[in-house]
């Protein structure tokens, strides 16, 4: 069989870590080699303001299904309430080392209230009510809340991952360290950060800081990701 895999014009294997300077699509392929799960954090360094922002606004720019945005972003500085976290989340110490935690946390149901919310914002910003789209919120209103919480927690957790994987490309792309991590205990997160009340379940974290590389045994570590005939079939 010919192979109908284009062939990408940068090496992927092995996996490079070096920053090169070139522009655009590369310089995004070279910050995504770049990074890694930083497991150990320089706890005296801090990322600035502006990056956070920026980081968390590529969260909040994530697609969502049906626009519903169903999750939410805590950001945590406070340091005893990482040590309360990391408690929770297998002692690991990039919860304290990082200068900015960021707590994933989805809805914890689709109510009538939160779809309509969604709607009659989009209506507000745009300054238009439209039939079609009227029907969309009919339809979701006649099936979402009726299909249970647990099923809509999972389906607003998925949408909560994709604002982690924009979040941690934007991280790469400002040179910010950070590893996604689902290595806690959800339900003591949830009451640490009275998460619960909100209608809100925490679903991953992303601390965000800066490698200690003489501490890190992985810094150096090859990238291990499986070949792209592995991982790609274009039919
Ligand atoms: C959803 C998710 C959860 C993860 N949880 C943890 C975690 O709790 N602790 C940790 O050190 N790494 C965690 N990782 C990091 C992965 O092990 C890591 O991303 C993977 O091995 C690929 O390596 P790389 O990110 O260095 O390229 C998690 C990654 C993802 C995407």
């Amino acid at each position: 069989m010919s192979s109908i895999i284009s062939k990408p014009n940068v090496s992927l294997s092995p996996i490079s870590t070096e920053l090169g300077d070139e522009p655009n699509a590369l310089g995004l392929l070279q910050r995504l080699k770049w990074r890694y799960a930083t497991k150990k954090m320089d706890a005296a360094r801090t990322v600035s303001t502006e990056k956070v922002e920026r980081i968390v606004e590529a969260a909040r720019l994530a697609p969502t299904s049906s626009g519903l945005q169903p999750f939410e972003i805590v950001v945590v500085t406070n340091s005893e309430v990482r040590e309360k976290i990391k408690a929770i989340a297998w002692n690991q110490g990039q919860v304290t080392d990082c200068s900015h935690l960021l707590v994933f946390a989805a809805w914890d149901d689709y109510t009538a209230d939160r779809i309509n919310a969604m709607f009659d914002l989009t209506n507000e910003i745009r300054g238009f009510k439209n039939e079609g789209w009227e029907n969309y919120r009919a339809m979701l209103l006649n099936s979402y809340p009726q299909r249970g919480a647990e099923v809509n927690f999972a389906h607003a957790a998925r949408q909560a991952y994709i604002g982690l994987g924009a979040a941690l490309i934007a991280a790469a792309h400002e040179e910010v360290d950070s590893v996604p991590m689902e290595g806690f205990d959800p339900a003591a997160l949830d009451e640490i950060l009275g998460l619960r009340a909100r209608g809100l379940r925490s679903v991953a974290l992303l601390p965000l800081g800066y490698r200690d590389a003489g501490g890190d045994w992985l810094v150096d570590l090859e990238k291990v990701r499986r070949p792209l005939d592995q991982f790609v079939t274009e039919v």
